[in-house]
């Protein structure tokens, strides 16, 4: 047993289906949570920001001694994944299980990945979809639009904004006739609902942050760590608490429990 707390982090809401994902799976646990909203979206900055960006959230979740860090991001996964491999306290992104998710899917035809533009450009998930199902073609695809519709609400399957950027960045997966679509960005997830009406039945959704929360819980059993919590939570934002709060109740579908504390915005 380990009673010290799991950190999470993330730009934004995309990190709080990490949390409800490892909520579900681990009621017990304390979990501190970081919102990096001062300085979303993560998916259009270049590669080295998001390296030095992702060390300080790693810096910054280790100053609460936890056991372990759940990097619910698609972002910070694919673009910093040896920062998180080599960092002295164990962290999970969301790429490797997710990746293994899809390749669990019945078929030879194609796969899709969406994510943030610096995820698809660092071709971390199509590379390893790729290693995993030589034989399927593997769509990948960015959708910058999605993280900032989200952020600001526009989640309904009827919003028509929404619907507009679906018909764009998807025209191809439907076309293509994929058999899976992987939600490489942890925001993605939100929509599940308006993509999956667009796409049809036939398609199976995977979404990053359960696959990503699911690994994590396996390794805390596995090692004997998880248990001694009182289900605590703490939530940490560089934006503006009040907006990250009730972006956050939306979201989770019930109150936070404790007040959202702010954060300066490091420079990068
Ligand atoms: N939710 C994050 C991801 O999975 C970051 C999205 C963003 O801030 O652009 O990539």
């Amino acid at each position: 047993m380990d009673t010290r707390p799991i950190g999470i982090i993330d730009s934004g809401l995309g990190g709080l289906t990490g949390l409800q994902a490892l909520r579900a799976l681990l009621p017990e646990e304390d979990l501190i949570f970081f919102g990096d909203t001062g300085r979303m979206p993560y998916g259009g900055r270049p590669k080295e920001q998001l390296r030095r960006m992702g060390q300080q959230n790693l810096d910054f979740m280790a100053g609460f001694d936890v056991k372990a860090i759940f990097v619910a991001c698609g972002t910070l996964s694919s673009t910093a994944a040896d920062l998180l491999d080599r960092y002295p306290i164990p962290c999970f992104g969301v790429l490797h299980a997710s990746v293994e998710a899809m390749a669990q899917i019945p078929g030879e035809g194609p796969l899709a990945v969406i994510a943030t533009q610096a995820s698809i450009d660092s071709g971390a998930f199509a590379r390893a979809l790729k290693a995993r199902c030589p034989g399927r073609e593997i769509l990948s695809i960015p959708c910058p639009a999605f993280v900032p519709l989200i952020e600001s609400g526009h989640t309904a399957p009827d919003d028509i904004p929404l619907r507009d950027a679906i018909e764009e960045y998807l025209g191809p997966v439907r076309r293509a006739g994929a058999q899976g679509l992987l939600y490489g960005c942890t925001h993605y997830g939100i929509v599940d609902e308006a993509v999956r009406a667009y796409l049809g039945p036939s398609v199976r959704t995977v979404s990053a942050s359960a696959c990503g929360a699911a690994q994590l819980r396996d390794y805390l059993v596995r090692e004997g760590l998880t248990g001694g919590g009182s289900g605590g939570e703490r939530f940490f934002t560089s934006g503006y608490p009040a907006v990250f709060e009730r972006a956050a109740v939306r979201l989770l579908g019930r109150p936070l429990g404790s007040p959202v504390e702010a954060l300066p915005v490091w420079s990068v």
